[in-house]
C-alpha cells in the first residue's frame, strides 16, 4: 500500500515521464517483403510526439546479452510508422518496441505482442501483361525486387494438361515465353516465388492472346476479297458491254483494244475487217464471261 501522499511525492521524483503512455497498439504491415512497424499517436495538447523504434532479432537474444538495436531512420521521428524492412534481414523470430518523446518527457517502450517473422509477408500475384508479337509470345512482369522470382505458367487454349513453366529469376524488361502456332491463342498466368522465405504468391488472373494470321485474319481477308470480286464481277459485264459498243462504231481500221480483250483472241482478225463488214466485226467482238475476263486480268 502506497498513502496517498507518498504516491504524490512518488510520482513528483519520477518527473512527468510516467505520465507519458507508452504507444499503444503496435503492429506489422507486411507484404511482399517490405515491413513496416505501425502503432497509435500519442496525443499530447500542443505538442509533437516523436517516436523512436528499436529491434531484438534471434541473434542479439541469444547471443548478445538480450539487446536491442535501434534504428536510425526511426529515430525521433514524427511519423507513427516505421520501414524496417532493410533490418528484418534474416527469417528468423524479431522483436520489437517503440517510445515516445514530448519535449522532455519519455514514455516507456510499448513492445509489439509476440514476435514477427518475415515467413508471414502476404505475397500478391505480379502485375503482368501479356503480348503477342507476331508469332512471338511476350510477357511484361513487375519488377518487385531482387528477393523475387516469377513462375510463369503458359499454354495453347484448349491444351491446358501441356502447360509449360518458365522460371525467371532476374526482370528484364520483357520475357520470350514461346513461338505461336498461327491464328491460336495463348494464354499465360504467373506467380511469384521467394527463395528467402521458400514462399509463393497465388497465381495471377490468366490472360490470353492470339497469334496473328489466325482464323479472324483470313476471314477478314475472304470478306474484302470477296466484296472485291463482287465490285470487279458487277462492273465488268458493264464495261465489257460498253467496249463492245463503242467497237461497233470505232471498230476499224486500228482498233486499241482493252487488254483484257487482246489476251484471248489475235487483233488482227479485227483489223482485217471492212468498214462493209461491220456486222461481221461485231461478231468477232467475243463478249467473254466476266470469270474469264478477272482470271485473264488477274494473270
Ligand atoms: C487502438 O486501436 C483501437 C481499434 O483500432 C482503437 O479503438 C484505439 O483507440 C486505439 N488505441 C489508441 C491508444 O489509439
Ligand atoms: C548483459 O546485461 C547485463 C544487464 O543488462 C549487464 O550487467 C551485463 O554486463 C551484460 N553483459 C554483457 C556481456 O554485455
Ligand atoms: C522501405 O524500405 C525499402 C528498403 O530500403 C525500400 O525498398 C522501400 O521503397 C521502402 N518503402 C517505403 C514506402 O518507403
Ligand atoms: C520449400 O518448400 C517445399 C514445400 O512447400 C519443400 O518441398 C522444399 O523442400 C522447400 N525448399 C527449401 C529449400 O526449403
Amino acid at each position: 500500500y502506497i498513502h496517498i501522499p507518498y504516491l504524490f511525492i512518488l510520482l513528483g521524483i519520477l518527473g512527468e515521464d510516467a505520465l507519458l503512455p507508452a504507444p499503444q497498439n503496435i503492429s506489422i504491415l507486411s507484404t511482399n517483403m517490405k515491413h513496416f512497424l505501425t502503432w497509435s499517436p500519442v496525443t499530447i495538447w500542443g505538442e509533437t510526439a516523436r517516436y523512436s523504434v528499436e529491434f531484438q532479432g534471434e541473434y542479439e537474444r541469444e547471443y548478445a546479452n538480450e539487446s536491442w538495436i535501434p534504428i536510425c531512420e526511426c529515430s525521433l521521428i514524427t511519423a507513427t510508422v516505421c520501414n524496417i524492412t532493410d533490418d528484418i534481414s534474416a527469417t528468423v523470430a524479431y522483436k520489437l518496441r517503440v517510445r515516445a518523446d514530448v519535449g522532455a518527457r519519455r514514455s516507456e517502450w510499448g513492445t509489439l505482442k509476440g514476435f514477427f517473422n518475415r515467413i508471414t509477408t502476404s505475397l500478391t500475384p505480379p502485375l503482368m501483361k501479356v503480348i503477342a508479337d507476331g508469332y512471338h509470345l511476350l510477357v511484361e512482369l513487375e519488377d518487385m525486387g531482387p528477393a523475387f522470382q516469377f513462375c510463369v505458367l503458359y499454354w495453347k487454349k484448349g491444351q491446358e494438361s501441356r502447360m509449360q513453366q518458365k522460371v525467371v529469376k532476374e526482370v528484364s524488361s520483357v520475357v520470350h515465353l514461346d513461338t505461336m502456332e498461327a491464328g491460336s491463342d495463348y494464354c499465360v498466368k504467373a506467380q511469384t516465388y521467394v527463395e528467402a522465405i521458400n514462399r509463393s504468391s497465388s497465381f495471377s488472373q490468366t490472360q490470353c492472346v492470339r497469334a496473328e494470321g489466325g482464323t479472324s485474319m483470313w476471314l477478314v481477308t475472304a470478306l474484302i476479297s470477296s466484296a472485291g470480286f463482287a465490285v470487279v464481277a458487277l462492273t465488268l459485264p458493264f464495261l465489257t458491254w460498253k467496249t463492245s459498243q463503242i467497237f461497233q462504231y470505232s471498230c476499224c481500221p486500228v482498233a486499241v483494244l482493252p487488254d483484257t480483250l487482246k489476251v484471248s483472241e489475235p487483233p488482227t482478225q479485227l483489223i482485217l475487217c471492212g468498214s462493209e463488214e461491220a456486222e461481221q466485226c461485231d461478231l468477232m467482238v467475243r463478249v467473254m464471261p466476266s470469270e474469264e475476263v478477272l482470271r485473264l486480268w488477274i494473270q
